[in-house]
């Protein structure tokens, strides 16, 4: 029978364990403690068997699986990358400037609708969206994605995505298939959140689930951290592992398959987002870009977006942990920022890029976190101080090998509020006044007066189900022969 990666092979003395930057790699399927002790050894990292003697043999089993399934050559490069990112910081690399930004004008953009109005109603256009991440910031015990926001129905993060994916698929009379990526710490619960919510109208053929990659992290020396005697540390390998996950699990022959060319990407965590936008899409194919890019100017220099540069003639995305001080501060003279468009996640690719890409080996970007590990007693010690290093590989380093990148400039108020922390800017408060505004927007715009506050806010609750109406327009359409909501209350509007 022929292997291939992701599967399990039994019976053949091997077990195909685990896929990197599209490499497939196979170790023996059982792992003797001989073998796990002189590979460990070999890469000066013999101490993840210090509790041997006090496991039992589940806990024995469960790390030799752990240690089958982990590539010590990749060990290897993350502790070298770290001793020279601890020495030194410093790069040859030439200065970056900011890179060109397009603003779409409301006559192209009608035009630029169109356009993208035909590949979606074409079935080319697939939608993905990145989920695998940990949440930590907004210390939400669940997948992100599972989170509720919505202002009057406290309806999930998922449940936005997925009714604005059905939507398109309604309005375009097509099917547009859901990628999305989850890792090993919530793939389970994300597939029984949308199973609770009956997968929120869409068909499950239509969605597909697919898992990142998890890599180890590393303490100042350069060893494995350990986060019990019988279990080493391992977080998600970043967003950067998208296109890998995306070939080992299938999904890129699942998008061949179903004739897509062009994939929206996007993130959990933004429910204000313009899922596969038509105007995005057709400007994006117009200019024959591989990789489209949406930005808008930063609400402040500290505010956490990448920066689109460029440097050597390419597009780059600095990463906002990456940028210097100076970067961040530095201003015009009109007082605007240098450094003045920030990414907010949401892409366009070319799916013939994007296969070109899956075998090309990413950076590797570090970040010095707090690591629960194993202390001398066995017992699980939480830092309250960064103790170790984590590596992740980011999604926008496929950049610079684009032929062609877009910057499109787009209107924070409409497509961005993000939900990234418990409290303060970017939390679920912020982001319920925004969809709230967002939708507030929407009445104004068909004549439909709301009672607002002293500030010009809606004084009420208001939330609109993206299959009842995704635009104002159909807002107008859906209002137009039933009874007005009642004003002077919470307004739900959904498909019933
Ligand atoms: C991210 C971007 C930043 C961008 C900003 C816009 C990174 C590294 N940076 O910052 O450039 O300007 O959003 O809001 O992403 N995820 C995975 N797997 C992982 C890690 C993350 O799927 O291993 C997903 C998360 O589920 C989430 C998204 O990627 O949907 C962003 O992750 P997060 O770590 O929250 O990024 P930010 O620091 O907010």
């Amino acid at each position: 029978m022929e292997t291939k990666c992701g599967d399990k092979v039994r019976g053949q003395g091997v077990e195909t364990s685990f896929i990197d930057n599209g490499r497939c790699v196979t170790y023996p399927s059982r792992m003797t403690f001989d073998e796990a002790r002189r590979r460990l050894e070999a890469e000066s990292q013999g101490h993840v068997l210090r509790f041997w003697e006090q496991l039992d043999d589940t806990q024995r089993s469960n790390l030799l699986e752990q240690i089958s399934t982990l590539d010590l050559g990749l060990v290897g490069r993350m502790r070298s990358q770290l001793g020279d990112w601890l020495k030194s910081k410093d790069t040859t690399a030439a200065e970056p400037e900011p890179a060109g930004v397009v603003k779409l004008a409301d006559d192209r953009r009608a035009v630029a609708t169109l356009r993208g109005e035909s590949a979606l109603r074409a079935g080319e256009v697939g939608v993905l969206l990145v989920a695998g991440g940990q949440g930590s910031r907004l210390g939400f015990d669940g997948p992100k994605g599972a989170y509720p926001i919505g202002p009057v129905s406290d309806a999930v993060l998922f449940y936005f995505h997925a009714r604005k994916v059905l939507a398109l698929s309604k309005a375009y009379d097509t099917t547009v298939p859901f990628y999305i990526m989850t890792s090993a710490s919530n793939d389970a619960a994300t597939r029984a959140c949308f199973e609770e919510h009956k997968w929120f109208g869409l068909n499950p053929e239509a969605v597909f689930f697919f898992k990142q990659g998890m890599w180890p992290a590393l303490d100042a020396e350069g060893r494995l951290i350990l986060e019990a005697p019988d279990r080493l540390f391992m977080s998600p390998d970043g967003h950067g592992g998208t296109l890998s996950a995306l070939q080992t699990s299938g999904g890129l022959d699942d998008m061949v398959r179903r004739g897509l060319s062009t994939i929206f990407y996007f993130q959990v965590d933004n429910p204000l987002v313009e899922v596969a936008d038509p105007a995005f899409i057709g400007m994006h194919l117009f200019e024959e870009a591989e990789l489209s890019v949406k930005v808008c100017a930063k609400r402040d220099p500290e505010e956490g977006l990448g920066m689109v540069v460029q440097r050597d003639g390419r597009c780059e995305m600095i990463e906002y942990t990456e940028l210097t001080r100076e970067q961040k501060y530095r201003r015009r003279e009109d007082g605007s920022l240098y450094f003045n468009y920030g990414s907010v996640a949401i892409h366009l690719f070319q799916l013939d890029f994007l296969r070109r890409e899956a075998s090309v080996e990413m950076p590797m970007h570090i970040a010095h976190k707090k690591i629960p590990f194993c202390g001398d007693d066995g017992k699980v010690v939480k830092p309250d101080k960064p103790n170790g290093y984590k590596f992740e590989k980011f999604i926008f380093d496929h950049l610079p090998h684009a032929n062609k990148v877009l910057n499109v400039a787009f209107d924070r108020a409409d497509e961005f509020s993000p939900v990234k922390n418990a409290k303060g800017p970017d939390s679920p408060e912020t982001c319920r006044r925004d969809l709230i505004a967002k939708w507030g927007r929407w009445f104004d715009a068909i004549g439909i007066e709301l009672p607002r506050d002293a500030g010009g806010h809606p004084a009420i609750p208001i939330e609109i189900d993206p299959f009842y109406a995704r635009t104002p327009a159909q807002l107008r359409e859906r209002l137009r022969d039933g009874p007005l909501p009642d004003l002077n209350a919470p307004v739900w509007l959904k498909e019933t």
